[in-house]
């Protein structure tokens, strides 16, 4: 049932070529410069006139929102916020019948996100679901919606879930970014040519695992670990920190990378292994100079760049390379070594990696 590997989250960390193939595959058609949404084609003009689109998930599915956030406003110019499910229902939220509600889940079982759903249905919004279980309880109690298509995800650490959400939540900010005419044709095709090359690039980022094991070796003893990144990588900071949490119970944290000067700085010693996400074009010569800073302070760099990079390779203590692709499209890419970092180090630690401890795979309780 694992098809040969030794846990099910490395299996899914796998299926991520073909699950993110059969996310767009049916729904867009780059020759033609077509993308159908059944959920989205129906609901077009309330969605595209949104006042604002407000996200609500948890955990791994809440940064997935994080990276749709950057999405959808560069793309389509709709203001976006995005909302802890738990806290967005205790708060009083301030929402009405011009609002879109996305509400995203891997379960669609998530009791906070379905109370979140509730909420905001009885103030009159439109709630789209994604969700990957078909049939769901959050994809019945939602207004319309689209499934991921990731297939099952056994592991409780989610990772396949999490790039099939963004290439979904990308789909829809394409389509939406068309019908309003906030992207050009030209544009437009070719981010469905660069989306149709991920699958390719994800198995090209899924060579270093070797290399991803050695790293891990070195550093499977820190007791913390910084993860950073800026723009649309910002959100896969968080989520690498989360991952490593979760399986290998050590401590990370994730920041905006130009947040360090504000006060993590503080804690860089050479004891800290820090990652950095400083792929080219995502703000990279800032990205460059935290580096530097992060040196001086003798901390250790894991850097996750774009194939070929000289000038981080210089600084870093380590490179991980992933394929070149445009901005918006990166955290498909930049996610995985991270994925597989967590997951080698929770290995050679000996924890229980697809049942880490305290956790359940939907969380039902409120
Ligand atoms: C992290 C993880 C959790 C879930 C969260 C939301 O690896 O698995 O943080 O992402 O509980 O679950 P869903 O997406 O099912 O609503």
């Amino acid at each position: 049932e694992k098809g040969g590997y030794e846990h099910f989250m490395l299996k899914e960390i796998y299926e991520q070529p073909s699950a993110i193939s059969d996310t767009y595959r049916g729904r867009m058609l780059p020759d033609q410069g077509i993308i159908r949404m059944a959920g989205v084609d129906d609901n077009i003009e309330r969605i595209s006139n949104a006042r604002r689109i407000l996200i609500v998930a948890c955990g791994t599915s809440w940064h997935a929102g994080l990276v749709a956030e950057y999405i959808f406003e560069d793309l389509a110019r709709i203001p976006v916020e995005v909302e802890y499910a738990s806290e967005f229902r205790y708060r009083n939220p301030i929402i009405s019948e011009n609002d879109v509600v996305i509400a995203i889940s891997q379960s669609g079982e998530t009791a906070d996100t379905m109370a979140a759903i509730k909420l905001a249905k009885e103030k009159g919004a439109f709630v789209f679901g994604v969700c990957n279980v078909v049939g769901s309880s959050i994809s019945r109690e939602t207004h319309a919606g689209a499934y991921t298509h990731a297939g099952p995800e056994i592991g409780v650490a989610s990772t396949k879930a999490f790039t099939t959400q963004i290439t979904v939540l990308t789909l829809m900010a394409l389509k939406l970014a068309k019908h309003k005419g906030t992207i050009s044709n030209s544009d437009f095709r070719f981010h469905l040519q660069e989306l149709e090359r991920i699958p390719e690039k994800v198995k090209e980022a899924l060579n270093s695992d070797e290399h991803i094991r050695g790293i891990a070796d070195i550093y499977k003893n820190a007791t913390n670990c910084l993860y950073l990144g800026r723009g649309f990588n910002f959100p896969v900071a968080l989520e690498g920190a989360l991952k490593l949490k979760e399986i290998s119970y050590i401590h990370a944290e994730g920041y905006p990378a130009a947040e360090m000067k504000h006060g993590p700085i503080a804690l860089i010693d050479e004891q800290m292994p820090v990652v950095v996400i400083a792929t080219k074009k995502g703000h990279y010569e800032k990205v460059v100079s935290n580096i530097q800073e992060i040196k001086s302070r003798k901390g250790k760099i894991i850097a996750v760049v774009t194939h070929g990079d000289t000038e981080v390779r210089e600084l870093a203590d380590h490179v991980i390379e992933v394929p070149e692709t445009m901005e918006s499209l990166t955290p498909l890419l930049t996610t995985i070594p991270l994925q597989l970092l967590s997951y080698h180090i929770a290995v050679m630690l000996g924890k229980n990696v697809d049942q880490p401890r305290n956790l359940a795979k939907s969380v039902t309780v409120e």
